[in-house]
């Protein structure tokens, strides 16, 4: 078998864990696979480099992704589409494993529907927002990083008797705020799924300062509501239509500041959080998702995407994985909501 894999959208820990399954376990089979560099831009382009297993070994401890990633839409025009096809045929690829949030596997899906190429996905999202898998990799690792830095936070917030709002990513969905915001003991968590009453807060922030809490932690998402409205950070668009966020912290510490009197600071974790070596935990979740993913891939098991369930690494139909938002379960911020009074 010769398997290509790509890495697509924004990288995470624990993506060369996957990549390290798959050519592991495409070697041990008796195939070869190639690396296809910075998402679906090198599968339109192919440009793609040779991973064997002992080199690939070395990767394990790595954040980021060896093969480089990109936002690239090889549906942005019919010639992108026409000169991937092209691409695949002509390197006498077997199949494509597609690494990827819902962008990437929304076109893994539509290559293997319209175009019926032998295609595996494997779920990737640092928001931890895809449908169909339990948890995504590098959610674990990035739920670490974002309590370290709030916990050091703390100590700067506690001495000065302030109030530190943290803002974190999460797009449409606030698993890494609420999680976080569970593990820091949070004052206030902020999520894109529940619209946030400033005033609400506020009364409640000048509630536990007078109960004698001297300091004040707010989790906030990149995606949250103030009164209906996104904060957006510029006005770029990515080929898949996607806005770039940030921007809510600031705004809310300055309301916080301004309706409670209570001095107020903010800080946006931003790409901090996808940064770094993955968790063991992540390790291993993306050595598994690899290992089955080039599993399927022998054994002609296309269209489908590998997904955890359970402790079980599964795999279910791309098209059903795709196109649906996983937001966060309302039991998690309802659980959060018993320190939240
Ligand atoms: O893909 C998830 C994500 O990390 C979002 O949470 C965030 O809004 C976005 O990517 C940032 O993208 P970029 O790396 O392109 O700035």
């Amino acid at each position: 078998m010769k398997a290509a894999i790509l890495t697509g959208g924004g990288d995470c820990p624990g993506l060369n864990a996957v990549i390290r399954g798959v050519v592991r376990t495409i070697h041990n089979n008796g195939g070869q696979t190639l690396g296809m560099l910075e998402g679906w831009r090198g599968a339109i382009e192919g440009n793609t480099i040779e991973l064997n297993p002992n080199e690939t070994d070395e990767i394990l401890p790595k954040g980021g992704t060896i093969l480089g990633s990109s936002r690239t839409n090889p549906y942005k025009s019919p010639e992108l589409t026409e000169q991937l096809l092209e691409t695949f045929n002509k390197l006498g690829l077997d199949c494509l494993i597609a690494i990827g949030g819902d962008d990437t596997l929304g076109v893994a899906s539509k290559l293997y529907n319209d175009h019926q190429l032998p295609v595996i996905g494997c779920p990737k999202t640092i928001d931890n927002d895809l449908s169909s898998t339990d948890f995504t990799f590098g959610f674990d690792t990035c739920l670490n990083t974002v309590m370290e830095a709030t916990d050091k936070l703390r100590t700067t917030v506690e001495s000065h008797r302030r109030i530190m709002v943290v803002e974190c990513m999460g797009r449409h969905a606030g698993w890494i705020t609420c999680f976080a915001g569970i593990a820091v003991a949070a004052d206030a968590i902020l999520v894109p799924e529940e619209e946030c009453d400033i005033d609400e807060l506020c009364e409640r922030l000048k509630r536990r300062k007078e109960g004698g809490k001297h300091y004040g932690i707010v989790m906030v998402s990149e995606g949250a509501h103030l009164k209906g409205a996104t904060v957006k950070q510029s006005g770029m668009i990515d080929d898949f239509g996607h806005v770039q966020l940030g921007g809510i912290g600031k705004q809310v510490a300055k309301l916080i500041e301004e309706k409670t009197g209570i001095e107020t600071r903010e800080v946006t974790l931003g790409h901090l959080q996808r940064g770094g070596s993955p968790s063991a935990y992540d390790r291993v979740l993306g050595t598994r998702l690899g290992i089955h993913a080039a599993r399927n891939a022998i054994a002609g098991n296309f269209g489908k995407m590998v997904a955890l369930r359970g402790l079980k690494i599964v795999a279910v139909p791309l098209a059903e994985a795709v196109g649906q938002m996983r937001t966060l379960y309302p039991e998690f911020m309802d659980e959060a909501r018993e320190f939240l009074k």
